[in-house]
C-alpha cells in the first residue's frame, strides 16, 4: 500500500468525524477525492486506503470509484482540460474546439500529453450552455472558446501559466482541486471569487421584462413551502398584461396541488383497489405525512437489504471496525516505510 502521507491521514480521519458514526460510509465520495489528491488520481492503493478506513471491501470503494468521471483510474496530468461538445456548445463550435486540440496536443479522449501536464477529455453538458463553447480546466470555467483561444489557453498553461478563468475561482492543479473537493477550504488569499450572474444568464430575464411575460401566479416574495396537503396556496400574482403586439402564449393555470398530493393521486388513482404498500414505503394519500415508524421501517428494510459483503469484511457502519482498520492501515503503513528506509 502507498504510503499515504500524515497529513493526509489526519484528513481522513477528519473527513469520516463529519459524518455520524453509523453512517461513516457516506465518507467515501470525499476520501476518494482526498486520494486522488495525494496521488493525482484514485489508484489501486488509494481505493485499498479508502476500504480500510471505512471498514469496507476494495470492490464496494472500487464500484464507486469507477462510476463517476470526476474520479480518474489512471495518472492525470496536472490540468484536466474538458471541451463540452454535447449539443448547444457542438453547434457553437464546441467539436471544433475539441479536435484542434486533440491535434495539437497530439492525445485523444481521456489521454494525457507526453510531459504530464494536460489530460484532455471530451465532456457533456458543462452546465454553462448560455456561454458556449465552454471548456473547464480543472473545473474552471472559460467561456466562448474557439479554437485559437483554446490552443493559446492550453500553450500557456504548459509554458506554466496560470491563465485566469472567465468566472469564480483562480485556477489550481488538479491535485489542488481534489483538496478542495474533499471539503477543505482553498487558503490562498482571494482564491474565491464571488461572481454575479453574466449578461449571458440574465438575457431570458430581460426579455422576459422587456416584453411584459411574467410565469401566472408567481410570487417571488411568497414562502417556500412544506407541500404538506391542507396548505394554503400562495395568493396568486395576476400576470403582468403583454403590451399590444406581444407574442406571449396562453399558460394553463398552475396545479396548486401539494407535489406529495400530485404524487399520491398518480400511483394510485383508485384508493380502494390499490395494493397496500411494503411497510415503510407507504405514499401517504390526502397529504397525511410519514409517521416516525414509518421512516423507521424504511431504514430497518434498508439496513436488512444492505447487508456485509461475503469477504468477512463489515459494510462499513462499524465505527469500532473503522477506528481498528485506520490504525491497523496506519501502522502497516508505517512498518513498510520503515522496511523502505532499512533496505535504503
Ligand atoms: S452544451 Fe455545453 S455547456 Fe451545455
Amino acid at each position: 500500500m502507498t504510503a499515504f502521507t500524515d497529513e493526509t491521514r489526519a484528513r481522513a480521519r477528519e473527513i469520516i468525524a463529519r459524518y455520524p458514526a453509523d453512517r461513516s460510509r457516506s465518507a467515501l465520495l470525499p476520501l476518494l477525492h482526498l486520494v486522488q489528491a495525494e496521488e493525482g488520481y484514485v489508484s489501486p492503493a488509494g481505493v485499498a486506503f479508502c476500504a480500510e478506513v471505512l471498514g469496507l471491501n476494495k470492490a464496494q470503494v472500487g464500484a464507486v470509484a469507477s462510476f463517476y468521471t470526476m474520479y480518474k483510474r489512471r495518472p492525470t496530468g496536472d490540468w484536466l482540460v474538458s471541451v463540452c461538445t454535447n449539443t448547444m456548445c457542438d453547434v457553437l463550435g464546441g467539436q471544433k474546439v475539441y479536435d484542434t486540440l486533440a491535434e495539437h496536443l497530439g492525445v485523444g479522449h481521456d489521454e494525457t500529453t507526453a510531459d504530464g501536464k494536460i489530460t484532455l477529455e471530451h465532456a457533456e453538458c458543462l452546465a454553462a450552455c448560455d456561454y458556449g463553447p465552454v471548456m473547464t480546466v480543472n473545473y474552471d470555467y472559460f467561456d466562448g472558446v474557439d479554437p485559437q483561444t483554446a490552443v493559446d489557453l492550453v500553450d500557456e498553461l504548459r509554458a506554466g501559466g496560470r491563465p485566469t478563468p472567465s468566472r469564480g475561482a483562480r485556477l489550481c492543479t488538479l491535485k489542488e482541486m481534489s483538496i478542495q473537493l474533499a471539503g477543505f477550504a482553498d487558503e490562498r488569499e482571494g482564491a474565491v471569487a464571488d461572481g454575479v450572474p453574466g449578461e449571458p444568464t440574465l438575457r431570458g430575464l430581460r426579455l422576459a421584462q422587456q416584453h411584459g411575460i411574467s410565469a401566472p401566479g408567481f410570487d417571488p416574495n411568497a414562502p417556500i413551502r412544506s407541500g404538506q396537503a391542507g396548505d394554503k396556496p400562495a395568493p396568486a400574482t395576476p400576470a403582468k398584461a403583454a403590451p399590444t403586439g406581444s407574442t406571449a402564449p396562453d399558460v394553463p393555470a398552475p396545479d396548486r396541488k401539494s407535489p406529495q398530493v400530485r404524487t399520491a393521486e398518480t400511483r394510485q388513482p383508485d384508493a380502494k383497489t390499490a395494493v397496500p404498500d411494503a411497510p415503510g414505503t407507504r405514499v401517504p394519500t390526502g397529504g397525511t405525512p410519514p409517521t416516525p415508524r414509518d421512516a423507521q421501517a424504511a431504514e430497518a428494510a434498508g439496513a436488512a437489504a444492505n447487508k456485509p459483503a461475503g469477504d468477512a469484511k463489515p459494510a462499513g457502519d462499524d465505527a469500532e471496525a473503522q477506528k481498528r482498520n485506520l490504525s491497523e492501515a496506519e501502522s502497516t503503513a508505517i512498518g513498510s516505510a520503515n522496511d523502505k528506509g532499512a533496505k535504503k
